[in-house]
């Protein structure tokens, strides 16, 4: 599904305001994820803090871990990357192959894993903003999820 010029406009100017605390932001997504979904926390064997407290610490103790601090600001640059091409599929395609084809063939992230962290992102946007942010951001979402998919 393609965006029209102001919905990409309006998408890009409510994650900017995220992507402005990406390290705080991006752990709380991550460690959301950890929590709901323990099995996630299994692919990141070079985190060893995480792999000795995931099961246990709670997603506030997960999300102040500094390899999660730092894997969060990793994950939420290679997103604005998608993001700041949004107007130009071909290049949104050209940004989201190779990351898809990391997390698939070397990482062996089930895709269904990126639907989960889009979930967690688009929540974590309608907390920090609104229903109005949430829904527009929510398209551009999508669009980057299905571009990951495809090349998957
Ligand atoms: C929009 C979603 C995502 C983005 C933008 C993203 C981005 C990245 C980037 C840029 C890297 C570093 C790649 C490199 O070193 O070449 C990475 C590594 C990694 N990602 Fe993702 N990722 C996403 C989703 C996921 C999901 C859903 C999982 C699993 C649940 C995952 C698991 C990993 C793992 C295990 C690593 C390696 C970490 C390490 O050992 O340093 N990623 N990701």
């Amino acid at each position: 599904m393609a965006l029209s010029a102001e919905e990409i406009q309006n998408a890009t100017g409510v994650w900017s305001k995220i992507f402005a605390d990406a390290e705080s932001n991006g752990s709380v997504v991550l460690s959301r994820m950890f929590k709901e979904y323990p099995h996630t926390v299994k692919y990141f064997k070079n985190f060893p803090e995480l792999q000795s407290v995931g099961e246990t610490a709670s997603a506030a103790e997960i999300a102040g871990l500094a390899e999660v601090q730092g894997h969060a600001k990793t994950v939420f640059t290679a997103f604005n990357d998608m993001v700041q091409h949004l107007e130009n599929i071909d290049a949104l395609k050209e940004t989201a192959t190779p990351l898809a084809k990391k997390h698939s063939e070397e990482l062996k992230v089930d895709v269904k894993d990126f639907k989960i962290l889009c979930d967690n992102l688009v929540d974590l946007v309608g907390e920090k903003q609104d229903e109005d942010a949430k829904s527009t951001f929510k398209k551009a979402v999508d669009v980057i999820y299905e571009n990951i998919k495809a090349a998957y």
